[in-house]
Order: structure tokens, then C-alpha cells, then sequence
């Protein structure tokens, strides 16, 4: 099992303490998303140190997603990260990783963590102000179907994770944001998954 992570010498005692199976290890390199060659140097790494000769399943899961605002008022800069971090970082991943993807005899799969939120059809449904997450998580959507049109030996493909209450999600104006999401789409309550005690509070009050 391989965790890349922005600051390996940083890494969290939980990802370290992840269980695992009885023959397997926990290699942790560094993949920062915004690094052009932290993919394949990641890559380089696992086969000349680890002497690892194929990976089954690759998860592009870093992401970010922190500015709500209407399109007019959300800043280039912003829109560029969004992009760098969403849409490149997975696309770099994929690319840094093909070559030991490719080696592996049980089918290799490359998943993208992409949202509903990044869907066309309901853009003009959610009530949240998102066209720089939105827009870099479709785009990714995109290259996610790119890669599944041209690597036929390789399943890709992205997962909406359902909705998870983070730190950013927690202060009164996004949670008012869900509030709202909640009430014009039938089932998204259930979808909820809370690890944390702001929210067991939140909805209460529902
Ligand atoms: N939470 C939800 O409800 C929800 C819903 C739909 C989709 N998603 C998607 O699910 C994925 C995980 O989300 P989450 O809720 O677990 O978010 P999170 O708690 O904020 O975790 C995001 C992770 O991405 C990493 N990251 C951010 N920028 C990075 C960069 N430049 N290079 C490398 N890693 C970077 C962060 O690393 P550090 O630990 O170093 O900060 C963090 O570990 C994301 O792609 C998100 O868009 C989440």
C-alpha cells in the first residue's frame, strides 16, 4: 500500500497506524499535486527503493475546495488552483503512474474522487456558489473519460463520494448552503457521513 502525501516527514500517526494486511507495508512518498514531476518521481522512487514492479489500483484523492462565491465575483487565481490542485494533480498522477499501472496482472484501475456537484445537468439546481471547485472536478470528469477511451486495458473512473463534513464545510454560511441543498434534492440528507461533533450539532437543527 502506497500513501503519497505532500510532507511524507510530516505524515499523521493515524495514516501510519492504518491496518493493513499481514504481508503488506505501508510506503509513504511524497506527490505534491502542484509539483509538475512528483508523480513520476514518486513512481521512479517505488521501483528503484521499494523495488515495486506494478500497482492495481492507483485513487486521485487530494483535493481542495474552498471558495464559494457567484462566478462574477471569484477570482482568476482561484479558479487557476482549483485547477492545478483537481484537475492537473489527477491528470499528472495517471500519467507519472501508466507505466507501473500497466504492469499489473489484475485488472488496473485509476480512480478520480470527483463530485455531483461537478455535474452539467445539476448546475443550475445546487444552490451552492462553487465555479471554481465545479468547474475543475468537471474538467476532470472529462479527462477521466479520455482515459477510459484510450487505455483499454485500464478501468477508469471517478466516484462522488457522497457528502462528508469537513473543517472548510463547518462555518454557518456553507452549512446554511447544505441547508438549502437539502431541501431541493430529495435523498441528499441520507448521503450525509459526519466524523465530526459540528455537525451531529447542525443537524439537529433540521
Ligand atoms: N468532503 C466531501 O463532502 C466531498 C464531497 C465530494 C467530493 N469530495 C472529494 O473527495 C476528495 C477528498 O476530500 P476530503 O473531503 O477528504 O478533503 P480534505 O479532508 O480537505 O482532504 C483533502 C486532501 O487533499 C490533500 N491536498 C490538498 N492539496 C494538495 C496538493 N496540492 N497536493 C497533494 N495533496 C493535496 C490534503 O493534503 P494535506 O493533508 O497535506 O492538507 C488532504 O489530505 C477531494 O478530491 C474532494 O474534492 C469530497
Amino acid at each position: 500500500m502506497v500513501a503519497a502525501v505532500r510532507n511524507p516527514q510530516a505524515a499523521t500517526r493515524e495514516l501510519k497506524s492504518l491496518s493493513k494486511g499481514p504481508s503488506s507495508d505501508l510506503i509513504i512518498v511524497k506527490i505534491d499535486s502542484l509539483a509538475p514531476s512528483d508523480a513520476s518521481s514518486a513512481a521512479k522512487e517505488l521501483q528503484d527503493t521499494y523495488g515495486i514492479t506494478h500497482i492495481d489500483l492507483v485513487i486521485a484523492n487530494s483535493g481542495i475546495g474552498d471558495v464559494y462565491a457567484p462566478a462574477y465575483q471569484t477570482k482568476i487565481e482561484d479558479v487557476q488552483e482549483h485547477f492545478a490542485v483537481n484537475t492537473l494533480g489527477p491528470l499528472r498522477l495517471f500519467q507519472g503512474m501508466r507505466s507501473l499501472l500497466s504492469k499489473s496482472t489484475r485488472t488496473p484501475k485509476f480512480v478520480i474522487l470527483s463530485t455531483a456537484i461537478a455535474s452539467l445537468e445539476l448546475t443550475t439546481t445546487f444552490p451552492l456558489q462553487t465555479a471554481a471547485y465545479g468547474a475543475s472536478k468537471t474538467a476532470v470528469n472529462f479527462i477521466c473519460r479520455r482515459i477510459h477511451a484510450e487505455e483499454d486495458w485500464l478501468v477508469t473512473f471517478p466516484v462522488s463520494p457522497g457528502y462528508v463534513v469537513i473543517l472548510i464545510l463547518s462555518d454557518l454560511e456553507i452549512e446554511a448552503c447544505f441547508l438549502t441543498l437539502c431541501l431541493h434534492l430529495d435523498g441528499f440528507k441520507q448521503t450525509w457521513v459526519t466524523p465530526q461533533p459540528p455537525f451531529q450539532v447542525w443537524i439537529k437543527h433540521q
